[in-house]
């Protein structure tokens, strides 16, 4: 989605404002441009151009043909209006000396810009952005008000989700910021001052942070940032430091991002598990869900999006397992539409690597709304999902920059896993031999880990095999299942290559008639005690002509080989373990692959990072 960088202080913005921008590149975007303000001369300049930063970039050669102190920066994810020069950003008035960057969608701007149309205001642009520079214009020319006080009455009128960046000829020296349900963040540092999308664009100048809420404004300039609440009255913020190194944040050798995440999965798993683990029994230290409203629950809701998504649906049969409580796995963006049947005695946990994916947080919202309590697994420290939940458990994968998640996903996987064990014992559901069969394979996962990543080798060939074909089935029953399901998305978003993930028994429901002479079958059978029935599922499918390769553990590996055309192995653990190992050849399968096809793999077509827009 849409990246916002911004510098106001003593050096020359462009080149600042050009390097933020590479460092959100990650997200996903179509276009890129650059407002600068020049304080001596009243002047605004702006240049932006479709495609890649670099156009941009070697458009203005570094920056260096744009100067000035104060200016702000965008790469566009386009929603309204297709990816061109007029519809990137920043969006001007009519006069040009007022500049705008925008996240998110202001859903009332047919009716404003209809407005400013009849009062004679010419549009440029297709997006809804311009429509906040023409109004802040329309403001100060009609109300004769100040800039801030012109933003405020904009703000008053305008609907949606937004996080933007303002700069005005007028005002040199000064950006206002503003945010409503799309993420923005303030940095703040000896004789400049910054705002960004997220930490990753500011944090080689800065770790000193302010996490501005829901409708709260800002106003930075070289000397230090003024906060202001919803309704304009001045307010302090806290000022929170990050302990992301920048080195987290890039490709130290690695060809990919993906690749390095992939990599780094041992190490995140390390920082997930350890700290949580004391002489055998899972210790929360910071959770602080009240014992008695846990042992009330009747029910859990898993509410996210994507690979989180798929996070919630292995989980689902992880905690019915340990804590025989009902649970129920919801998209996110279909939460808040199906009236959900949710009480006070409902714990709804939000699963979201960035903190900050749209429709994860309106489900937390109307989570709440309905009584319910919020625990959040939350990588992203201090995003705007993890400050409104109840309780978060943070995942600690470091900073991930690869649009397809890796480390995210499992160290998700993780924290819920120790989550399961925890509520188990609490709740007196789990046997003392599961616990501490659970305990110890988590203890053990990272090692584990590193043994499968280090037979990388047979995944390349598995994939130099395969990577031609158009269409993939991935078969598997429960956590099998759940595993497929992350196994297919990792593969499509990627190497473009049509995937499903089905629960195996289903396949004979219809899908099966897709099964011809050489289609590709991924059969995933780590489960042991479902090792039977995934064997079948092989035969059932190699019966129609699939070519098989198969995923299970080395114990099972020989009876597997009898079946499948390929066999991939991963130790033997314990169950709550071996989704979090089986899907790291599935991770390595998509990766190859996609290198094999030539694709772009760390910013696949179409994807964004963080969706912020519903
Ligand atoms: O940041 P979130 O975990 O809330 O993101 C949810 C999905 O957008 C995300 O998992 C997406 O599916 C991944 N890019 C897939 O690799």
């Amino acid at each position: 989605m849409c990246g916002i960088v911004g510098y106001v202080g003593r050096e020359q913005a462009a080149p600042i404002l050009l390097e933020g921008l590479s460092r959100l590149e990650y997200r996903g975007y179509d276009s890129a441009g650059v407002a600068v303000c020049s304080a001596g001369e009243g002047r605004l300049e702006v240049a932006k151009a479709k495609g890649r930063l670099k156009i941009l970039s070697d458009m203005l050669h570094g920056g260096a043909d744009i100067s000035g102190t104060t200016g702000i920066g965008h790469t566009r994810w386009a929603t309204h209006g297709a990816p061109s020069d007029v519809n990137s950003h920043p969006q001007v008035s009519r006069s040009g000396r007022i500049a705008v960057v925008h996240n998110g969608i202001i859903e009332n701007y047919a009716e404003l810009k209809a407005f400013l149309k009849e009062q004679g205001i010419p549009f440029a642009s297709e997006t809804d952005t311009e429509v906040v520079a023409q109004l802040i214009e329309y403001f100060l020319e009609t109300d004769k008000v100040g800039l801030l006080e012109a933003v405020g009455r904009v703000l008053r009128r305008i609907e949606g989700a937004y996080a933007l960046g303002i700069v005005s000829a007028d005002v040199p020296g000064q950006i206002i910021a503003v945010r409503k349900d799309s993420p923005l963040i303030l940095g703040q540092g000896q004789d400049f001052h910054m705002l960004a999308s997220d930490v990753t664009a500011i944090i080689q100048h800065t770790r000193d942070v302010i996490y501005l809420e829901d409708g709260e404004l800002a106003v930075l300039t070289t000397e230090g940032i003024q906060c202001y609440s919803q309704l304009m009255v001045p307010i302090e913020k806290k000022v929170s430091h990050v302990d992301w190194e920048i080195d987290a944040a890039e490709k130290g050798g690695y060809e990919h991002f993906m690749f390095k995440e992939i990599m780094e999965q041992p190490d995140a798993l390390r920082r997930a598990i350890s700290p949580r683990i004391a002489e055998g029994q899972v210790v929360l230290e910071d959770f602080h869900l009240d014992e008695a409203y846990l042992k009330s629950l009747e029910k859990i809701y898993i509410v996210a999006c994507g690979s989180s998504y798929h996070v919630g649906m292995v989980e689902k049969y992880i905690f019915e397992r340990l804590l025989r409580i009902p649970v129920e796995v919801a998209l996110a963006s279909e939460f808040r539409y199906m009236e959900p049947i949710v009480t006070q005695r409902t714990l709804v946990v939000v699963i979201s690597q960035s903190g900050e994916t749209l429709d994860s947080m309106a489900a937390l919202r109307e989570a709440k709304r309905l009584g319910a309590k919020v625990l959040s697994v939350v990588n992203v420290v201090g995003s705007s999902i993890a400050r409104e939940s109840d309780q978060v458990l943070y995942t600690w994968a470091g900073p991930e920059i690869a649009v397809a998640t890796t480390k995210g996903y499992s160290t998700q996987l993780a924290v819920l896993d120790l989550l399961a064990l925890y509520l188990g014992r609490l709740l007196g559901t789990v046997s003392q031999e599961t616990y501490d069969q659970g305990v110890a394979a988590l203890e053990a996962l990272p090692e584990q880990m590193e043994r499968v990543l280090e037979r990388r080798e047979d995944i390349q060939y598995y994939a130099s095999q395969y990577f031609n074909h158009n269409s993939v089935f991935f078969i598997g029953r429960n956590l099998d299942y759940a595993m497929g399901l992350e196994g297919s998305l990792k593969l499509k978003e990627i190497s473009y290559i049509h995937s499903e993930a089905y629960a195996s028994g289903e396949l004979k429901h219809g899908t099966i008639s897709l099964i011809e002479e050489g289609t590709l079958v991924i059969a995933l059978g780590t489960c042991g005690r479902l090792f039977d029935k995934a064997m079948s599922n092989v035969a059932e499918v190699r019966s129609r002509g699939a070519d098989v390769l198969a995923l299970t553990t080395e114990s099972r590996q020989e009876d597997m080989a009898h079946a499948a055309s390929g066999v991939i192995t991963i130790p033997d653990a314990a169950e709550i373990a071996l989704p979090s190992l089986g899907v790291v050849p599935l991770q390595l399968f998509a990766y190859y692959v996609a290198l094999m096809r030539g694709c772009d793999i760390d910013k696949p077509r179409n994807l964004a990072k963080s969706v912020t827009v519903e």
